[in-house]
């Protein structure tokens, strides 16, 4: 294979390195805590960051071997660590369009799922579609996320609900990884919803998730994490514990979409199972806040789907101020929340959420990395880390939040290449 340039990333006007937040996400103050060089440089070779620092520094140490690299030009320009998505429902097929006009004329989300669609009519969509049209239609995802500077997405299966479906789901995000130049990071979430079938038989489905789905998905190493949707209607407490337990015993790491609708115990179970994250918590409980920042668990707030389901977003401010740290995601999904704009979530997270901007970018890079158990190799600008790197049009971080619905990424850099 040819040998790559050295990349010199040279004068940015603002490089937000996030330095020294590799073995435990930022919590409380630390959260605006950016570490903002003026005029930074970066240098990369291999596709690794080998130096990150004021530019006199980062020339002064490469001096002999000026005439080897490729020289990218940032004066001006905000440079961030690639932006990080650790919670997507990336593979799917199809669209819900109708639902949406149902919604806006007063049905609600649950009531929709409860009647068969939802989630169920994502489910039949997805049982249809073929692998290559499930990559195919992904992929267009995926394109969307690198042009906007998200180089890392975390992605959920859960519209299978069996076993043969919930695979075809995870090896499509597996080829997906492979083939596009955005890392794909997968979560196995066959329990999602109860298939109309086992409605009157829920426990049936929750046996053949613990002792058929988990440990094939788990010997065919198609997952890092197991989600369950924890919520009245869908999946009891008692429900989640056992399937998240199981995975546990697999080594799927336990992730949970929790207290999205109304306050459930997620937050609470989170903390005792010891979850990565906890995901939504719109309606979290007071002690289910104060429980996840003793157990350290990530909360992974999707400021878009509750815009999109007309419902207040979660209290990100009073998570921070309890000690929680805090994440941002699209939620990427065909029905509460179907963008891929993670720009327009950060806007949200300081609109809706109270947090500010700075608190904004550090949700978005390494408390997004940790939340995927990703904070040792991307989430900031550190030697050592995947050259994962995003130049913006614009010279000041604040920008990203403040001029919202515009894309300010001009240049993508993944592992060292400009994507
Ligand atoms: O995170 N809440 C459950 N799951 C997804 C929505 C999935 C869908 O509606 O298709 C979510 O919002
Ligand atoms: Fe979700």
């Amino acid at each position: 294979m040819q040998q790559q340039k050295p990349l010199y990333i040279r004068r940015a006007s603002q490089l937000v390195t996030l330095a020294d937040s590799s073995n435990a996400p930022l919590r409380g103050k630390a959260m605006e805590r950016l570490s903002i060089i003026e005029n930074g440089s970066v240098w990369v070779e291999d596709g690794t960051i080998r130096a990150a620092g004021p530019d006199e520094e980062i020339a002064a140490k490469y001096q002999t071997r000026m005439n080897e690299a490729e020289v990218i030009d940032a004066s001006g320009r905000l440079v961030t660590p690639g932006l990080v998505d650790p919670h997507t429902h990336l593979v799917y097929a199809g669209s819900r369009e109708n639902e949406f006009e149902k919604r806006l004329r007063g049905a609600t989300y649950m009531e929709i799922m409860a009647a068969g669609g939802g989630i169920h009519a994502t489910t039949a969509a997805t049982r249809e579609a073929s692998i290559e049209q499930l990559i195919s239609e992904s992929t267009r995802r995926l394109d969307l996320f690198l042009q906007q500077g998200v180089t890392t997405v975390e992605a959920k299966s859960g519209y299978g609900l069996s076993l043969e479906h919930e695979l075809k789901q995870l090896e499509a995000a597996k080829e997906l990884d492979r083939s596009h130049v955005v890392d794909v990071v997968s979560t196995f979430m066959g329990a999602h919803a109860v298939p109309a079938a086992y409605r009157e038989r829920p426990e049936v489905f929750v046996d053949q998730v613990v002792t058929e789905m988990i440990p094939e998905v788990a010997r065919r190493k198609l997952a890092e994490f197991n989600d369950v949707f924890c919520e009245r209607g869908v999946f009891t407490p008692e429900q989640s514990r056992r399937i998240l337990e199981a995975g546990k015993k697999y080594g799927l790491a336990p992730k949970i979409h929790a207290d999205e609708i109304e306050p459930y115990g997620g937050a609470e179970l989170a903390a005792e199972v010891g979850a990565v994250s906890a995901d939504h918590l719109l309606r979290a409980s007071k002690t289910g806040i104060q429980a996840m920042a003793e157990a350290g668990v990530v909360a992974v707030l999707l400021p878009g789907t509750a815009f999109f389901l007309m419902a207040e977003a979660a209290d990100g401010r009073n998570m921070i101020d309890a000690g929680v740290p805090v994440a941002l995601s699209t939620d990427c999904n065909p029905g509460s929340s179907p963008t891929v704009s993670l720009s327009l979530i950060m806007n949200l997270g300081c609109l809706k959420m109270g947090m500010t901007p700075a608190e904004v970018l550090t949700a978005t890079t390494i408390n997004a990395a940790h939340a995927i158990r990703r904070g040792h190799e991307i989430g900031s600008i550190e030697e050592g880390k995947k050259a994962d790197l995003v130049l913006y049009d614009v010279p000041d971080y604040r920008s990203l939040q403040y001029a919202y619905g515009v894309n300010h990424a001009r240049t993508v850099i993944k592992s060292g290449c400009v994507a």
